[in-house]
């Protein structure tokens, strides 16, 4: 199925078999161009994934020490994941694509402080409660058709944080080119200045930024556990 006829195949109506579907889809025909559709061939796919990994920590650099336990939401096949695993001393990923986590566990088989769990695409279920120092997702929201599931990352992910601990992720702002009249699990739903709020009505979070990223369809939201 091409990803024309897979974005205009008839959604399952569980949102996470949908997502699972189409990820799995995407991870087993070309996984790095899934994930990063302008730079997927050779060293290219490897260094933009250490520049992300710069971008996504960069401003919370004053906060970091090597001793954390990171997660990232949406890891696909390790691209971010290897960078962490050098800088901290625990590290997991989560993918709701069977086949993106099997090939991030084949790509950092060398780290032994990585570890990379399939996720039920809009949970933590599995992973312990009061753990992590710093929760991170990049390019993973944006392509969610639900709100709620983005919603109940929100939530769960304040349950895995430890105090203090740290929730940065990228959302979708703006309807992208090309998108058809109802989000599908490429173009996800738009998130608003109201849902943030409605996050931190739901946990007491405090919200440490909800800033623009360089591309005008995205924005970075940076909660925090009290
Ligand atoms: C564009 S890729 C980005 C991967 C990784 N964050 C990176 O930057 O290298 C999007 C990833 O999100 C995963 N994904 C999509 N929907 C998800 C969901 N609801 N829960 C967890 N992972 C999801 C996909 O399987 C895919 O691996």
């Amino acid at each position: 199925m091409s990803e024309r006829e897979r974005r205009e195949a008839a959604p399952p109506a569980d949102v996470t078999a949908w997502m699972r579907r189409d990820w799995d889809a995407r991870g087993g025909e070309n996984a790095k161009y899934y994930i990063n559709t302008s730079e997927h061939e050779g060293f290219d796919f490897a260094l933009s994934g250490c520049r992300d990994a710069f971008e996504v920590l960069g401003h919370l650099h004053k906060e970091l020490r090597h001793d954390m336990r990171v997660l990232e939401i949406g890891c696909g096949i390790g691209r971010m994941l290897q960078f962490f695993g050098v800088l901290f001393a625990e590290v997991h990923g989560i993918d709701v694509a069977p086949s993106m986590v099997e090939q991030a566990r084949r790509y950092l088989a060398r780290w032994s402080n990585v570890h990379v769990h399939l996720g039920d695409g809009r949970s933590l279920t599995g992973l312990p409660g009061d753990h992590f120092d710093l929760a991170l997702s990049f390019q993973v929201f944006q392509h969610v058709p639900d709100r709620q599931v983005i919603t109940d990352y929100v939530r769960d992910t304040f349950r895995a944080l430890r105090g203090r601990g740290l929730f940065k992720f990228l959302v979708k702002t703006k309807p992208w080119a090309g998108q058809g009249r109802r989000p599908d699990t490429w173009c996800g739903v738009d998130v608003s200045r109201a849902d943030v709020d409605h996050w931190l009505s739901l946990d007491p979070w405090q919200l440490r930024s909800a800033y623009d990223s360089d591309d005008p369809s995205k924005a970075w939201v940076v909660l925090q556990k009290p």
